[in-house]
């Protein structure tokens, strides 16, 4: 099969596009008929050997962690999908070598769950990635309820994006930070408030505005911003990075919360999502599109950090 792997780690990523063996779904496994995967910040990362010490690497090693296809086969005791099946998963597995930029991968059912019917392919496989980050960081690990405050970078990302729809859905209030030129495409959201952050600091924006503090920040940004972001929050708020391991001694200052967060596969959650698309109460990111040849542009472009939306690999249909 056609896939997108690279051999080695390199800093330009060096991803190379070819025929490798099909693989075959294992039991309680499915075989899934790529027709479109995700691209994240993650992909470029791997490339360049920075998850190393996190997660075992094998080589050659096909790159990405989400698709939406097509159930292509089913593995042995496989009664939640079927053959023809359109589907959609997050799919990151425990060890790193046959990912979803290919045209066929397989993954536990348990975590694969049916397309949401009203988006395209190319939509649907921008969504278990950043979708999932942002459920999970804001209800499982802020515990976001509705009526809170919460801030949430990176609005016009990928995952900042889905975190705002995800928040409004809950009823919070909804602060997000992007660049001036990406505001009219993160109003389609309808956050409360956006915040140009090149502009005016964002905690002195906050602050202005909510001089007690909020309840929440979602930092997709790390580094300056996530330390700053401890200044926005009242006493008894949560911070939850997707960067940036708990700051121990900002936490003790300000009285908060610090958590990190690690998106999981998580099919139960991608059902509850399909029906908020479905049921009109979501819309799906604009997505930009590369054929899976040009796989090594796609990371080039992810890479620059400011993508407004998903990037997304065409595979086959
Ligand atoms: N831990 C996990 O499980 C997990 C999961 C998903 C993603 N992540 C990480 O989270 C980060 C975001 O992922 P993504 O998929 O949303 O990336 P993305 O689609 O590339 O979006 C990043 C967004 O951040 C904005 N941005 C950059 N600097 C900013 C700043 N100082 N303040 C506010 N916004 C800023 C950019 O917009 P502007 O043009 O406006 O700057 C861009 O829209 C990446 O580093 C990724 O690796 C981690």
């Amino acid at each position: 099969m056609k896939a997108a792997y690279i051999e080695a780690f390199a800093s330009n990523g060096n991803i190379k596009v070819g025929q490798l063996p099909h693989p075959k779904p294992a039991d309680g496994e499915v075989c899934i008929a790529v027709a479109c995967a995700g691209v994240n910040p993650v992909d470029g990362k791997i490339a360049e050997g920075k998850l190393q010490s996190r997660i075992p690497h094998q080589f050659p090693l096909i790159l990405g962690w989400e698709v939406a296809g097509t159930v292509h086969e089913l593995g042995k005791g496989v009664t939640s999908l079927k053959v023809g099946d359109q589907v959609y998963a997050y799919c990151r597995k425990p060890i790193l070598q046959w990912g979803s930029w290919a045209e066929f991968v397989t993954f536990p059912a348990e975590d694969v769950a049916l397309k949401p019917k009203n988006l395209s392919m190319a939509e649907a496989s921008g969504v278990p990635l950043a979708g999932l980050t942002a459920w999970q960081a804001l209800f499982e690990k802020a515990h976001l309820k509705g009526g809170q405050q919460v801030l949430i970078h990176g609005g016009g990302g990928g995952v900042g994006g889905y975190g705002i729809q995800w928040a409004k859905n809950h009823r919070a209030k909804v602060i997000t930070t992007a660049s001036a030129s990406k505001f009219s495409y993160v109003q389609q959201f309808h956050p409360d408030e956006i915040i140009d952050y090149h502009k005016e600091s964002f905690v002195t924006q906050v602050r202005k505005k909510h001089p007690a503090g909020i309840d929440v920040v979602f930092d997709t940004v790390g580094g300056d911003t996530y330390r700053e972001s401890f200044e926005v929050l009242k006493p008894g708020g949560c911070i939850v990075s997707l960067l940036e391991q708990p700051d121990a001694a900002l936490a003790k200052k300000y009285q908060v919360r610090a958590e990190y967060h690690f998106v999981q596969p998580n099919a139960k959650e991608l059902h509850e999502i399909a029906r908020l698309f479905e049921s009109g109460k979501a819309i799906p990111q604009k997505t930009h599109e590369f054929p899976l040849d040009q796989a090594a542009a796609a990371v080039e472009e992810i890479r620059k950090g400011s993508t407004t939306g998903k990037i997304v690999l065409k595979v086959s249909y």
